[in-house]
């Protein structure tokens, strides 16, 4: 029997959508926070095969998700090409900066990327032994603009201006670090590929703030050639794209990019992604995540409303965007009773 995961993404249209969401193994479950404790700090995590799986299957064992994604960070990409990486606690991600040619010039080449990155290919397939065998399982990476956002600033910025700046300033620069970014990636989830994950997703967090000929440049055309050379080497390798806050661009972005899946945030309604986005293939998405922190009967109607408008084609329900570490465990397996009994 196909994992329904599978089954939404080959284009099915199904009575009840598969089920996982965003960061799903993170600091809201007691049970993360002891692993994480364990491990030492947040990049020891990823880099820790054994543990990094055993976070990744908590919330499988708490809540019986229809899909596992693989622990780890869009952030690990830079650091393995040579960018310095570490985590302040309560403030997030801080790297070297990239502001002109000498500090691109520092940087790795694709082929050395795997003595970082070979831990997470063992997660992978830790994974792909241990998952009950209705659970599908996702590997991912950063789309190349938004890894390209925190690698030119050293941190995540409001307005990713920065990275905004270097693109305006020195395009040849920008585009040779978008390809460098782009080159690694179909290398790094290639392998993710290989080690067992059935399906990839590639988060492009920043892709809203890209307009216009830029959209196209920096958000369409990267994820494209990723999705063409992973389709080449994989025959029949599902893909899942996140071009959050696209907004009127979510428009034809299966067409455009050849995803199987496209998921979008809260900002845009159900009906709205019903009626424009899913006409071309399956969508993911999108309860707003606040929901997992208010709980109450808000949480059952709108988790309700999504499956419902949705329920015309394929789907995947998802949130909008990651649960947050004040998300109530409880809030979680209410959404799952509510989307399974719409
Ligand atoms: O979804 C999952 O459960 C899989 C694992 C995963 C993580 N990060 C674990 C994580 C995935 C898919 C990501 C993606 C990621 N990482 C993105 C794209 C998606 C998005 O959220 O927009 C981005 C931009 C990053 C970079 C990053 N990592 C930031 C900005 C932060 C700090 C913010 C925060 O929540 O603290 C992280 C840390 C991070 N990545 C955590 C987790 C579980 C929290 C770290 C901790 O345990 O302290």
């Amino acid at each position: 029997m196909t994992k329904l995961l599978m089954r939404a993404l080959a284009g099915e249209t199904l009575p009840t959508p598969p089920i996982w969401m965003m960061r799903q193994a993170g600091r809201y479950l007691p049970e993360y926070r002891a692993t994480r404790e364990k491990a030492g700090d947040f990049l020891s995590l990823c880099y820790n095969p054994e543990l990094a799986a055993e976070v990744t299957l908590q919330p499988i064992r708490r809540f019986g998700f229809d899909a596992a994604i693989l622990f780890a960070d869009i952030l690990l990409v830079p650091q393995a090409l040579g960018a310095d990486l570490w985590f302040v606690t309560g403030e997030g991600p801080r790297l070297s900066t990239i502001t002109g040619e000498d500090d691109f010039a520092k940087l790795g080449g694709v082929d050395d990327i795997h003595d970082t990155l070979g831990p997470v290919y063992e997660t992978v397939s830790i994974l792909s032994r241990e998952l009950p065998s209705e659970t599908a399982l996702i590997g991912f990476a950063g789309a190349p603009w938004t890894v390209a956002t925190y690698m030119v600033a050293g941190r995540g910025t409001p307005d990713q201006g920065p990275a905004h700046a270097l693109k305006d300033t020195n395009r040849d620069l920008f585009i040779r670090l978008i390809d460098r970014i782009t080159e690694a990636t179909i290398e790094y989830l290639s392998r993710q590929v290989a080690a067992g994950a059935e399906t990839v997703k590639i988060f492009d967090s920043w892709a809203g703030s890209l307009k216009g000929q830029d959209f196209d440049d920096f958000a369409l055309a990267p994820t494209k050639r990723i999705i063409s050379e992973l389709k080449d080497r994989h025959p029949g390798l599902p893909i899942i794209a996140f071009p959050r806050e696209a907004g009127e661009r979510y428009i034809g972005f299966h067409k455009a990019t050849g995803a199987d899946c496209v998921a979008v945030d809260n900002s845009v309604s159900a009906e709205w992604v019903a009626a424009n986005v899913q006409v071309d293939g399956c969508v993911q998405g999108n309860l707003a995540s606040s929901h997992m922190v208010t709980g109450g009967q808000a949480l059952v109607d709108e988790a309700q409303a999504i499956t419902r408008a949705l329920r015309g084609g394929p789907h995947i329900f998802n949130l909008g965007h990651g649960i947050t570490p004040d998300a109530d465990p409880d809030n979680v397996a209410k959404m799952i009773d509510a989307v399974r009994s719409a």
